[in-house]
């Protein structure tokens, strides 16, 4: 799985895992995030990123995302402070961030950068995969993902240090010398992430199709978003490199959230499923996540010793406000038939008509 993965991603050391979570904590972990380290996040992420940071004693920071879906550089260095340890950004609905912007700022506050790819595995930005560009990175191989293992993750890194670090996290701390498990040092402390043989012979398999569903993915997309652009006010979320696509959503932007709220309830009307209003999606928008607002937890996390950095039920995030207000995201099956594809954005261009009427009434 791990070698299949490395050849598609050109990562010099992978790690399959037991799923994109633990991918994640690894990337974090072995980039030396830990207690009371200030990590500055997206609000829009699959809730797995932030727990990810709680989990290790990190401090969550969130800033604002724009149009690409992915935090904007601007928006992380207006919540950077002498704390900012890290940024673990997340290349959202199969896209890629703006890179260039992103790095510069980065190497300007000389943060660490994590990349949560979890969405985005067979993306990339101007040559580079996505996941690549920091210390370590994260895909995810659950279910949803263009690629999956039943569940299953890969850590990904280009330096051998930080690889090695992760192999030993997610493994009990084994150091994996030598051929007698029993026998091997540990060099840290780690925990069992492992992924199993079968999970691991599942996701072998399918990332080998992974550049066949790129390449339909983006044909479909392109199909729908031809039919799409002819609807006044649709557009689409932009991309940091418009050549990396995953291909793996598309994701239409509403003129406003009203708008795309009457879009949806167009759609539900119509019967039109597959897609994802993640304005009011419980798992992907801080707006409803009450229990880490609110800091709700099984037992006591750094956090609660140390105090949260933000006023979280008080973020000033008015762009990501509006920019997920907007967006409406299809999951693109490689499968569909060109008939499938024209009646289904066909209706989707109704819907969105309809819904747009009231604005230019
Ligand atoms: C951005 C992102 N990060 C992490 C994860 C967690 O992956 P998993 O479900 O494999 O644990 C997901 C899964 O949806 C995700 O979308």
């Amino acid at each position: 799985m791990k070698q299949k993965l490395k050849k598609i991603t050109g990562a010099k050391h992978a790690l399959a895992v037991s799923n994109g979570s633990a991918a994640i904590m690894a990337a974090l972990a072995a980039s030396g995030i830990g207690t009371g380290d200030e990590v500055i996040c997206p609000p829009f992420t699959y809730i797995a990123t932030i727990e990810a940071v709680l989990m290790l004693g990190g401090l969550p920071v969130f800033a604002e995302i724009d149009e690409t879906l992915c935090l904007s550089a601007a928006g992380i260095e207006k919540a950077i402070t002498p704390k900012t340890k890290a940024v673990c950004l997340v290349h959202m609905c199969g896209g890629n961030a703006d890179m260039d912007g992103l790095m510069a700022v980065v190497k300007k506050h000389n943060l660490i950068l994590v990349e949560d790819a979890g969405q985005a595995f067979a993306a990339s930005y101007k040559g580079t995969a996505t996941g690549l560009f920091g210390q370590a990175g994260a895909y995810s191989f659950d279910f949803f993902k263009i690629a999956t293992a039943g569940e299953g993750g890969i850590f990904v890194t280009n330096d051998e240090a930080t690889y090695k670090l992760a192999d030993s996290f997610c493994d009990h701390g084994h150091d994996h010398i030598g051929n007698n498990r029993g026998m091997e040092n540990h060099p840290v402390i780690g925990f069992n992430y492992r992924i199993s043989e079968l999970h691991a012979a599942v996701g072998a398999a399918q990332t080998r199709k992974v550049p066949y569903i790129r390449e339909n993915n983006l044909r479909i997309k392109k199909q729908m978003q031809q039919v799409l652009s002819k609807v006044e006010g649709v557009s689409f979320a932009k991309l940091g490199d418009d050549n990396g696509d995953s291909g793996t959503f598309l994701n239409i932007l509403m003129p406003d959230t009203e708008t795309a709220k009457r879009t949806v309830d167009e759609m539900n009307a119509a019967g039109v499923g597959g897609f994802n209003y993640w304005f009011t999606n419980m798992y992907h928008f801080i707006n409803q996540w009450e229990h880490i607002k609110n800091l709700k937890t099984a037992s006591k996390l750094a956090i609660q010793v140390l105090g949260a950095p933000q006023d979280y039920n008080n973020l000033d995030i008015p762009k990501t406000q509006e920019v997920v207000g907007r967006l409406i995201s299809f999951g693109i099956r490689c499968t569909w038939t060109n008939e499938e594809v024209n009646a289904l954005a066909e209706k989707i261009a109704a819907c969105a008509t309809k819904a747009m009427k009231p604005v230019n009434a």
